[in-house]
């Protein structure tokens, strides 16, 4: 299975603080956005990830991680040219996505959870059709949100509804089987003029072949899409780091404990961060461990 990342959009929500700069580079605490969602592909054992994001930041994503050598990855850049909708991501992907499966991943979107990594593992495995997480919220208006039979399979689909059938709101982490591809070429811009994530999903709701795994509340989850959500996600992080002595969704370590790279490696990587940042001390302490 390979992974999508994608940081497009203009980051309206966030006006005066995305101007001009990508949503998805933003600090969460001690580290870019981006990390996150990167961070939980490569947990979830994927190695080859694209990234997409708009003309005017792609070049930065590039210079942040590179060829993906250092983390033992492999990372390519694409561009979307216009926010023309999240399922277009899979078309700027064909080539990329070859014949296989396929995880798209929002690069606004920041998933916590001890029990992650193994249960999207899984998830890879069993994959047919569509997978799509779920999660609890206060205020399912704002996401796309699902209804679910007792096994799991999804029901009934709305994106924002104004009144949701059900409090579990769809995340922004989406498996799909190769089929997905093709779908995404054959749907119709909807009336924004975009290329709409749920009605992809909805033609495997229609087959009965959309499941959908809660996370529940072993996870936390958050979209940083408002100013709000982009503080607590940081303070989330900042509590747990502080507390455990840990920092998580740290890209080196990641690699490190995933036998991507050698302790030599992660070693040169904390090097390369300077180690007047508590983070590089961070990556240069583990490699001495
Ligand atoms: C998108 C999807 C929505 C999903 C959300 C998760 O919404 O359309 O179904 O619940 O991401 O972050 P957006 O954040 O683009 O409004």
């Amino acid at each position: 299975m390979r992974g999508i990342i994608l940081a497009g959009g203009s980051g309206a929500r966030l006006r005066p603080l995305t101007n001009v700069h990508s949503k998805q580079l933003l600090p969460v605490y001690d580290k870019p956005m981006v990390y996150y969602p990167l961070a939980l592909l490569m947990q979830a054992g994927i190695r080859e990830v694209l990234v997409i994001s708009t003309p005017q930041h792609l070049g930065l994503y590039r210079e942040l991680l590179g060829d993906g050598s250092r983390l033992g990855i492999t990372l390519e850049y694409a561009v979307q040219e216009a926010p023309e909708g999240l399922a277009q991501a899979l078309l700027i992907g064909r080539g990329f996505i070859g014949s296989g499966a396929v995880c798209l991943v929002l690069g606004d979107n920041i998933f916590y959870g001890h029990r992650l990594p193994d249960l999207l593992r899984a998830e890879a495995e069993r994959l047919d059709g569509c997978t799509l997480f779920g999660y609890p919220v206060g205020d399912p208006e704002r996401y796309g949100v699902a209804e679910v039979d007792g096994d799991g399979a999804i029901v009934g689909l709305v994106e924002k509804p104004s009144r949701p059938s059900s409090n579990l709101a769809v995340t922004g982490l989406y498996m799909y089987g190769n089929e997905a591809v093709d779908r995404a070429a054959e749907l119709a811009p909807s009336a924004r003029g975009e290329l709409e994530i749920t009605d992809l999903n909805l033609t495997f709701v229609r087959e009965n072949r959309a499941r959908l795994v809660n996370l529940g509340r072993g996870c936390a989850w958050f979209d940083t899409g408002t100013h709000d959500s982009l503080l607590e996600a940081s303070l989330f992080v900042q509590l747990l780091e502080k507390r455990q002595g840990i920092r998580i969704s740290c890209l080196e370590e990641v690699a490190y404990r995933m036998g991507y790279i050698s302790r030599e490696q992660l070693a040169l990587a904390g090097k390369e961060l300077s180690d007047s940042s508590g983070y590089g001390r961070y990556v240069l302490a583990l490699a001495d461990a």
